[in-house]
């Protein structure tokens, strides 16, 4: 269970709770709090402070013993750097810095803290109280699935000390609602392949949505077969557990712009015939990260009493080397009706978004976004916290890149080169899917999925990278991080159907002319 957050005006010498936390900036300078803590503790504070040479970098922190003098059993001062420096990425990092020390004791089950009442220049309050609160939430997550003994305490509750209001428990619920999203996302992730077939997967999905106001709908294979979505169904041949395609449609009355999403959901990807060397395979149970990203965004848009129509189209398939698998040379027909010659197998979430945007497109989407874990170039380009960001229209890039950095997800605009679509033409399809020559491998995987939405707005972020923490790293815990979710409902929220002139194929080219 997530631990429960609360507003308290409660002074911090009387706040009950196991763990006090204050910040502090570099030079000493102490945070809202800290003099009537020093005051209360006769000192101590600022003797540690001279005495411990504690630095107050951003995530940073040092234990004030409290010997009973206030009301908390322990005491501790949380760095937050040079204050001219502060900016809501290290107060969300020092939010998870916390919660994380907090679950690393035992004996810790209820934090409190000024940290929300510091505001960054520029900012509001509000974004200070949900940094705050998602840094706490998503630093105190832990996947404990299989493990027979807890490790560390659980946090139960959390309160904000300071001044609140009903704009700002307003503002820590929408958080919290956000959070308990990413959770399930980083749940699924690092759920292992081995229970997570594409029904499996579909059936969590099912599970997930119901009675969250939205509709959902599941092909199997025998409905995909149907329905034509020939890069799904080809990717899916080679594995003993079938591919689904899901289906979800928020609709609330009066909307008047619908946003689509579409997820890679590749359950294991061992990349098929053209299988991966085996170190590091055991992370390709993470490609389906974009696929959980979109589903858990779908899932709180009712509680968020989103106003747009956003619609998720979700493939969902094993990518397994067999008898049955599709071969390097094979030509597979993807639901718009182009052919795609497939040269590389492990080249397979293209395949599956293709058939995922070509729908989106033949259901009118005003504007879609599609979350993949494509490629190992969009990693070796941004490293891994950076997710690629690229589109066929800017002002709706902009749109995206906009709801990222409120999100607080880190996201970089790449460029998609028209003369580098030459690169994918095939001698005997419509387009291969693979590039001739290694590089640039994010962008020719931009370009292929460009090739199916028909010039309606569209972006791609390529989440390869940040999708998975290689280790623990501000709210970030090692494992599926959920990257994605907080961008895609800040994107619902503040959808505008992109302008006319910039939906003309003819007339909007881009910054990078496609
Ligand atoms: N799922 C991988 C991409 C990936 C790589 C995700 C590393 C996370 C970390 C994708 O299906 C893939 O295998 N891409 C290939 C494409 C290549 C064959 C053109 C790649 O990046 O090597
Ligand atoms: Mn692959
Ligand atoms: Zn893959």
């Amino acid at each position: 269970m997530a631990p429960t957050v609360a507003i308290a005006p409660t002074p911090v010498e009387s706040a009950e709770t196991d763990l006090l936390a204050v910040p502090v900036f570099t030079g000493g300078a102490l945070g809202p709090g800290g003099e009537a803590l020093d005051a209360a503790l006769g000192g101590d504070v600022t003797s540690v402070l001279a005495e411990t040479g504690f630095k107050a970098k951003a995530g940073e922190a040092v234990f004030v013993p409290v010997a009973g003098r206030v009301a908390a059993g322990a005491a501790v001062l949380v760095g937050l750097g040079e204050r001219d420096r502060l900016d809501l990425a290290v107060l969300r990092r020092a939010a998870a810095g916390l919660a994380r020390a907090a679950r690393v004791r035992t004996d810790v089950t209820t934090v409190a803290t000024t940290l929300a009442e510091v505001v960054p220049d520029g900012a509001e309050k509000t974004d200070a109280v949900r940094a705050v609160t998602e840094g706490l939430l998503l630093g105190a997550y832990r996947f404990t699935a299989y493990k027979s003994e807890p490790d560390g305490s659980e946090l139960e509750r959390i309160e904000l000390l300071g001044r609140g209001g009903a704009r700002l428990a307003r503002t820590v619920e929408r958080a919290a609602t956000v959070c308990e999203a990413v959770a399930w996302a980083r749940d699924v992730v690092n759920e292992p392949s081995g229970g997570k077939s594409p029904a499996a997967f579909a059936e969590m999905a099912r599970e997930r949505l119901e009675g969250r106001g939205v509709e959902v709908s599941i092909l199997d294979e025998a409905g995909i077969e149907a329905e034509r979505l020939g890069g799904v169904a080809g990717v899916g041949q080679g594995s003993a557990r079938p591919p689904r395609f899901v289906t979800v449609t928020y609709s609330p009355p009066k909307a008047r712009a619908t946003l689509a999403l579409v997820g890679k959901g590749v359950v294991f990807d061992s990349g098929g015939i053209s299988i991966k060397p085996s170190s590091g395979m055991e992370t390709m149970k993470t490609d389906m990260s974009g696929a959980a990203a979109v589903l858990a965004a779908m899932s709180v848009l009712d509680a968020l009493d989103v106003k747009a129509k956003v619609v998720a189209y979700v493939p969902m398939v094993e990518n397994m080397p067999s008898g049955s698998a599709i071969r390097p040379g094979d030509v597979l027909r993807i639901r718009n009706g182009k052919t795609v010659e497939v040269l590389n197998t492990d080249a397979e979430g293209r395949l599956i978004l293709a058939d995922g945007l070509a729908r989106a497109v033949e259901d009118g989407a005003d504007a879609i976004v599609d979350v993949a874990t494509l490629t190992g170039a969009c990693v070796v380009a941004l490293g891994e916290k950076v997710a690629g960001l690229m589109g066929n229209r800017d002002p709706f890039v902009d749109q995206v890149r906009g709801a990222a950095e409120r999100a607080g997800e880190r996201v970089w605009h790449l460029p998609l080169p028209a003369d580098y679509k030459a690169l994918l033409d095939s001698s005997v399809a419509d387009i291969q899917n693979i590039s001739e020559g290694r590089w640039g491998g994010a962008l020719t995987a931009g370009l292929f999925l460009e090739a199916f939405v028909d010039g309606t707005p569209w972006a791609h972020l390529d989440i390869a990278g940040p999708a998975r923490a290689s280790r623990d790293d501000g709210e970030h815990l090692k494992g599926g991080t959920g990257f994605g979710v907080r961008t895609l409902v800040e994107l619902a929220s503040s959808f505008r159907r992109p302008a006319a002139r910039d939906r003309d194929p003819d007339r909007a080219g881009g910054r990078h002319g496609s």
